[in-house]
């Protein structure tokens, strides 16, 4: 058992992972530092195609954040103002932002206890107006992608997955296995420092497997253009920068790795509340990649597990506190088609400290902390 004094259990321990990695990362800091190239250049080609190698995806743009990503997607695709997004009722906010940014209308649709859109809600909730369907792979386990594909094409509409949250985590269609991020029309990916493949910045990727769409991507995140100076669409400056596309280049062949001990740690934390019965684990799940380990158990028992956290110096988050359907920047501005789940998930939910470098000692010892309540 650790010593109490010294305990202090954060979300997630990014200074660890460097130390891991540091001889790995360093150099190339080194090098792209003394080129003076900081901007574009090889280290963003080589994270480009290594990260389109790892999620089997034809193309692969970067960009400078997640929410980005999202923006970038939506201006891709042939849509119009006015028309109806479907994404889940509880998730992170920027699908919901960057759609009403752009004019399109967020339709929101509840989810299960999985935190997933419900596909049985979702089918209720395509319209003549619905043009594209954007499921969130909250936590790090992928929706049901094989149902929301086929109701997808059978309505003839675009699929962005936000796999911000799911870096590495697998996706099942037709019995294969694919990338969550890969399979939809285009994939959004972040890489903000605590994701399970984060840069030390911001940055964002997206991927697609159609060629025109990617061009399209790349123009839209260098200011419209494709030649310098000549500006055919609307853009942004969207540019993730060499020194983050090098940390990204390190850290990715430790992906995996990082995501099955992140799983191992599900387990343990699985192991140590077995016989507490007033907590709901996530399912656990080989596809799953535990962005984040969320338990759920009634409000006024999670509100003192998270104090009893809190004193003993440990970490606990509440994603999220209030559902994406109910923000006040929304209404008004979006059509809430159910959210009964997402709003029994903000009362119940308690996200526990959950990292790769997470030791079993200190898994234990916060299970100790909340089993002894
Ligand atoms: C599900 C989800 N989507 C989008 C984003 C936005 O990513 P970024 O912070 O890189 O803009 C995040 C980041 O927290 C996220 O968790």
């Amino acid at each position: 058992m650790i010593k109490e004094s010294f305990i202090h259990i954060p979300m997630v321990n990014l200074d660890r992972e460097y130390l891991l990695l540091k001889n790995e990362i360093e150099p190339s800091l080194q090098t792209i530092l003394e080129s003076g190239r900081y901007i574009q250049g090889p280290y963003i080609e080589r994270f480009e195609s290594e990260w389109a190698a790892y999620l089997n995806s034809n193309f692969l743009i970067s960009c400078a954040n997640g929410t980005d990503a999202l923006q970038i997607a939506l201006m891709a695709l042939e849509l119009s103002a006015g028309d109806e997004i479907i994404m889940p009722s509880y998730g992170y906010v920027s699908a919901a932002e960057v759609a009403i940014l752009l004019g399109f209308i967020p339709v929101f649709v509840d989810v299960g206890m999985d935190y997933n859109l419900n596909i049985e809600f979702l089918n209720d909730a395509i319209s003549s107006r619905t043009k594209c369907i954007i499921p969130i792979h909250l936590f790090g386990l992928p929706a049901n992608m094989s149902r929301l594909l086929a109701l997808a094409d059978e309505h003839g509409i675009y699929v962005v997955e936000d796999a911000a949250q799911a870096a590495g985590a697998d996706v099942q269609i037709n019995g294969t296995m694919h990338k969550a991020g890969s399979v939809g029309t285009i994939g959004c990916f972040s890489h903000f420092p605590t994701k399970n493949l984060g840069c030390f910045g911001d940055g964002g990727s997206l991927c697609t497997n159609d060629e025109k769409l990617a061009a399209k991507l790349k123009m839209l995140t260098a200011h419209g253009q494709n030649r310098k100076y000549f500006h055919d669409i609307i853009g942004l400056n969207s540019r993730l920068d060499a020194l983050q596309a090098a940390i990204l280049s390190a850290k990715l062949p430790y992906l995996d790795q990082f995501n099955r001990q992140r799983r191992n740690n599900a387990l343990l934390y699985a192991k140590y509340f077995e016989s507490n019965h007033n907590i709901l684990l996530p399912e656990y799940n080989e596809n799953h990649i535990y962005h984040q380990f969320t338990i759920q158990c009634d409000r006024p028992y999670r509100d003192r597990i998270k104090l009893a956290l809190m004193e003993k110096g440990i970490a606990s988050m509440i994603y999220y506190p209030l559902p994406m359907s109910r923000q006040k920047a929304f209404q008004g501005k979006a059509r809430i088609h159910s959210d009964t789940n997402a709003q029994l998930l903000c009362e119940r939910s308690l996200s526990l400290p959950m990292n790769s470098t997470l030791t079993s000692e200190e898994i234990e010892y916060i299970c100790t902390v909340i089993n002894t309540i």
